[in-house]
């Protein structure tokens, strides 16, 4: 397995881009499954996540190409995928596949759309507390589907197809948006969500939908109107930049200080997590370019923060910010609201020598001390990319094991940061 190998105490100085969100890339490869036409996205960042999900959606039946090549001849290159839907051959998701990865949980969506029936398996993903489906099943039974649960799998059905209707989202889910709108758009008649999620990768969801002819309103908003059509058609789309991307480089400079542009990065997407940002003592500076980040000298003030739904502070930036305010000069408060159980990172960033105590949901950060390099390991993708940053930080050698976490979410990231003068390399299992 590899390990990453981290020499701390350089700051960060130069420039580094900014790839497209694994979290929009993924419902986008989704919404492939809707129409027989081909889908092309451009900017699809180069992930293990997005192998993988080819390979699901590969087994419903899309033909992708990556760059113009078909896979497994060359997965690499090129940030381009075509996927052409044209007859879908298998309308299961095996547990093999589904439990790798949350999100392939919402081909479900599609699939009942457009085929009246799908046969997906409960999900698995990051372990960070229990992420139920709940809500993305309501959802589908308020369109009309019947579901059941057997021997592990969800069968929903809808052999007349899927009638608009109105769902009502106790609670903000991304995956629960993501899933009604994709069997909003093929049902028959009007369909109302309200307390729809409004983070920017249901807004690009969305636009990209609406390229391929769905009739959508609101998205980006709690509520979002949809008008059923017989069927979509292809189109181009770019997926947008990556925020948490955006928002873990913005702390790594705030807490090794330097001078980086974020090229390809907007402010907007992330402007809660910039504002705290700019309150701990970090200039900001965005323009059409991308976002500057700069810390010269002086002290990192301790801010508390809550996670919350977008446009609050985003819950997968909430490792890397702990991980930032283990250097502050005082205390800082983290609450966590969204997962229960995602904590996982403050054992190993004690390791480093933070002090961290929990309550509740709740994280009590003492900041002022200094992080001294240790060998840590990686829990979930964006633990992992914590411990990276803290690495960057600490005095000495820090190496962080089980770093598949981080190739699921951050392309390129020892390149990245090692061109911006961190001392940082990806050693094999061998090596
Ligand atoms: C997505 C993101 C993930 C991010 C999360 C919250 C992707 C691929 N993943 O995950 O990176 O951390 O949004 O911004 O986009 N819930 C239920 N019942 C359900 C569904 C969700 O109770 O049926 C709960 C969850 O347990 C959690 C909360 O709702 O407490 C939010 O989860 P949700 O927004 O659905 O997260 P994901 O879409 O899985």
């Amino acid at each position: 397995m590899d390990r990453i190998r981290i020499v701390g105490g350089h700051p960060l100085i130069g420039s580094l881009t900014i790839g497209g969100a694994k979290n929009a890339a993924l419902p986008l490869m989704i919404a492939s499954l809707l129409t027989r036409e081909t889908l092309t996205l451009h900017n699809v960042p180069r992930l293990s996540d997005v192998r993988q999900l080819l390979r699901i959606i590969g087994n419903h039946g899309v033909d992708a190409a990556i760059g113009g090549k078909r896979l497994g001849q060359s997965e690499d290159q090129g940030d381009s995928i075509t996927l052409s839907a044209r007859d879908i051959v298998d309308t299961t998701a095996p547990y093999e596949l589904v439990s790798r990865m949350r999100a392939s949980f919402w081909v479900i969506a599609p699939l009942l759309a457009r085929m009246g029936e799908a046969r997906v398996s409960l999900p698995g993903g990051c372990a960070i507390g229990t992420r139920p489906v709940d809500l993305l099943l309501m959802a589908l039974e308020a369109l009309g589907a019947d579901i059941e649960i057997e021997n592990g799998y969800v069968v929903a059905r809808a052999p007349d197809g899927l009638r608009g209707g109105h769902i009502v989202f106790p609670k903000v889910t991304v995956g629960g948006t993501h899933t009604a709108l994709m069997a909003a758009v093929l049902a028959r008649g009007d369909t109302v969500i309200d307390g729809a999620a409004r983070e920017p990768e249901v807004v690009d969801l969305a636009d990209c939908l609406i390229k391929m002819g769905a009739k959508i309103t609101g998205a980006g908003t709690s509520r979002i109107e949809v008008e059923g059509v017989g069927q979509l058609g292809g189109a181009h789309h770019t997926v947008l930049p990556d925020r948490i991307e955006t928002g873990t480089y913005a702390m790594a400079v705030a807490m090794t200080g330097g001078d980086v542009l974020l090229e390809g990065a907007r402010a907007d997407l992330l402007q809660s997590a910039l504002d705290v940002l700019a309150k701990t003592g970090t200039d900001i500076l965005a323009d059409d370019q991308g976002i500057r980040i700069r810390r010269q000298t002086g002290a990192i003030m301790p801010i508390d923060v809550a996670t919350a739904p977008f446009p609050g502070f985003p819950t997968d930036l909430q490792a890397q910010f702990m991980a930032l305010m283990t250097r502050a000069q005082g205390t800082s408060h983290i609450r966590e609201t969204i997962f229960e159980n995602r904590f996982m990172h403050v054992q190993e960033l004690a390791r480093l020598g933070a002090q961290i105590r929990l309550d509740g949901d709740t994280a009590i950060v003492e900041g002022r001390n200094r992080l001294k390099g240790a060998p840590v390991m990686a829990t979930d993708l964006r633990a992992s990319v914590s411990l990276v940053i803290a690495g960057l930080a600490a005095e000495g050698e820090t190496t962080v094991h089980r770093v598949y976490h981080l190739d699921r979410g951050f392309e390129a990231l020892e390149k990245k940061l090692a061109r911006c003068g961190a001392e940082i390399e990806r050693l094999s299992s061998d090596g």
